[in-house]
């Protein structure tokens, strides 16, 4: 897959997967269902960079609940297209777990790895709950056993940057989401 230029992708509109409108209302709803669920929890979110950042910022803002929020960042893609099935710890979480309910707030999920890495790393802090959102879900990409609580839109087995997604880093400023392949 080459690297096309930014103005190049935006122009075709068919490669378009999910609009910035079906993701503002996808975010609204996930924002509404978590304030329910976590009244009078004061969660804590937790982004993973870096990929998550900005669903996490939109979602944040559609809490009206006391909550917080920090950030850890892994990384196990290394520039490629497909997961390199190591998962690296690249910044720690800075914020005390313990007894706290933890979201952890995810951009995409495809074989599992992170979120089973997370879950472990996570779940060793004695969380008084720990969750998962993630904004996207590979569908029949799964390699090992996972779980996510809350999950935006099911996509099909499809390359997607834009919204925080990348591909080498580049078109995480990208508004809507786009397939690449
Ligand atoms: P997993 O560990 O294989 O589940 O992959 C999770 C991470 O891989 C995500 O948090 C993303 O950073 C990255 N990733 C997986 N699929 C894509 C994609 O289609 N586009 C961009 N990044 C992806
Ligand atoms: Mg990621």
């Amino acid at each position: 897959m080459q690297l096309d230029d930014t103005a190049k992708i935006t122009q075709s509109k068919e490669r378009i997967l999910i609009s910035r409108e079906e993701i503002g209302t996808k975010v609204k709803e996930l924002g509404k269902q978590i304030s329910e669920d976590y009244r009078d929890k004061c969660p804590i979110l937790i982004a993973v960079l870096n990929g998550g950042f900005i669903f996490c910022a939109d979602l944040f803002r559609e809490l009206t609940i006391d909550c917080e929020v920090d950030f850890i960042k892994i990384s196990s893609y290394e520039d490629a297209m497909k997961t390199s099935g190591r998962v690296k710890l690249l910044k720690e979480v800075n914020a005390h777990l313990q007894g706290r309910h933890v979201l952890v707030v995810e951009d995409i999920v495809d074989s599992g790895y992170s979120v089973q890495y997370l879950h472990k790393k996570l779940q060793a802090t004695n969380p008084q709950s720990l969750k998962f959102v993630s904004l996207l879900v590979k569908q029949g990409t799964e390699r090992v056993p996972y779980e996510v609580h809350y999950v935006g839109f099911k996509i099909p087995n499809r390359f997607v940057v834009g919204y925080g997604l990348d591909l080498a880093q580049k078109y995480r400023n990208l508004p809507d989401i786009y397939v690449m392949d």
